[in-house]
């Protein structure tokens, strides 16, 4: 099995993996210190001398060449007295995923007659999530599940369906024992069930399931919750999050020709160097937009975002300063760059940056590149064995993925990243790291 065999390597390897959250507030230390380096940065065009190769050492803070006083981060990286590929933490990790022996089994608490149906919403990270609170959905209604629709219509658009992307039987035999899952709603009687069309609220726990949609479901027997994303509580029963664990680790699999590509990918960066950082770089000009932030790019920015903004009629920055010393403003490249230099990533580390179209295109990635210039993605170490794939955003994601998910480190400038690392899932991914 693809599992058993990603396990055993993950076993055989003992890599240790370090994740870092950044818009976090059990992190808010780093950024009262990106918030210094942010403030103190050189511009783009000044920072080569940031980069050296490590054996190079400089510790001091010097005027920088037009006597403006610049912070200069150690060249070495400065941290040196750890290993910066390993977390002293990682040891106390322990997989989580198991069920307890009260988690009665599917075919003692399914009723027949009770159908639940979902349609995902949004690009990859929200399918994921959404898929994977399907399954508890369904499980807190004591309902079978039909395999989710995607959203085919998103910004992202990609009309792969789940089969396209996502290993199906696989899916269904690994949650057999939890949640009864069938490829479409049956026949009756020569009738096929019409699934009622309704929405939960977001973060709905599960007296809401109870209150809302079991009534429905008990007299139409087939609901189909659509918009589903973030449609179920952070909070569950342990045994509830632990499904969510099952689904997410070990059921959730990618098709074989995407698995495949994916550890290509991974294998040619292992060529590189032993070690190597995954950033998970969300600068699309939509996020930006999304996020009411300003970034420094002048009157053009202001221009281009406002549009974006406008079409969506919901936006309003009050005061995009106030926001940005929030921490709530995802990281530009720039300031990514720095804090990893800040932690101890010399410029002789390894990055492969997933993202999609980034802002700016070059030249907002200019500085990163200058302070590490072992920059990858999956275009500069792939090519024309992208070609099957690149057209369908869904599938470039999966590859992304597996490339973060193999990583020792994964760095993320936002919280709404490919691992699923925003604050409710840091917890399920440490937890779950014996597994991973
Ligand atoms: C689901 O089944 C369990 C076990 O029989 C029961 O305790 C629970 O109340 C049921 N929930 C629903 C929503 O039917």
């Amino acid at each position: 099995m693809a599992f058993q065999r990603r396990r055993q390597h993950h076993n055989h390897q003992h890599r240790l993996r370090v994740v870092v959250p950044i818009i976090s507030s059990v992190f808010s230390a780093l950024l009262i210190l990106f918030a210094l380096l942010s403030f103190l940065a050189p511009s783009p065009s000044d920072t080569d001398h940031l980069h050296h190769p490590r054996r190079f050492t400089s510790t001091d803070n010097v005027d920088g060449p037009t006597g403006v006083p610049v912070f200069r981060v150690q060249r070495d990286g400065g941290k040196l007295d750890r290993d910066i590929w390993s977390s002293r933490n990682a040891q106390f990790y322990h997989g989580c995923s198991i069920a307890s022996s009260k988690f009665a089994k599917a075919g003692d608490v399914t009723h027949s007659n009770r159908y639940l149906a979902i349609v995902t919403s949004g690009g990859l990270n929200q399918q994921r999530t959404g898929i994977i609170d399907a399954v508890v959905a369904a499980r807190i209604l004591n309902a079978t599940l039909v395999i989710p629709k995607l959203d085919q219509k998103s910004f992202w658009k990609d009309a792969s369906d789940f089969s396209e992307i996502f290993d199906v039987d696989r899916f269904i035999s690994v949650l057999s024992k939890d949640v009864k899952i069938i490829k479409q709603i049956p026949r009756k009687g020569g009738k096929s069930l019409t699934p009622y069309h309704m929405r939960v609220p977001r973060k709905c726990n599960e007296k809401c399931y109870q209150n809302r949609v079991l009534p429905v479901l008990l007299k139409r027997h087939a609901v189909q919750l659509s918009k589903f994303d973030y449609r179920l509580a952070n909070k569950l029963d342990t045994d509830l999050q632990k499904l969510r664990c099952r689904v997410n680790y070990h059921a959730l699999s990618f098709t074989d020709s995407i698995q495949k590509m994916g550890e290509k990918l991974v294998h040619q960066m292992r060529m590189k160097g032993k070690h190597y950082i995954a950033l998970h770089l969300r600068f699309e000009p939509d996020m930006l937009a999304f996020s009411g932030c300003y970034y420094g790019g002048g009157d053009k920015e202001r221009k281009e975002l406002g549009a974006i903004r406008k079409r969506w009629k919901t936006l309003h920055i009050s005061n995009p300063d106030k926001e940005r010393r929030h921490g709530k403003c995802p990281l530009t490249p720039l300031e990514v760059g720095l804090m990893l230099r800040a932690l101890g990533y010399g410029s002789d580390v390894h990055i492969y940056v997933a993202s999609g179209e980034v802002y700016g295109g070059e030249e907002t990635l200019a500085p990163l590149k200058a302070l590490f210039p072992n920059f990858y993605s999956k275009e500069t170490i792939a090519s024309k064995e992208l070609e099957p794939f690149s057209s369908f955003s869904s599938r470039m994601a999966a590859l992304d993925f597996i490339v973060c998910d193999e990583s020792d480190i994964f760095v993320t400038n936002n919280n709404g990243n490919i691992l699923g690392t925003s604050q409710p899932f840091v917890q399920m991914l440490k937890s779950s790291i014996g597994y991973f």
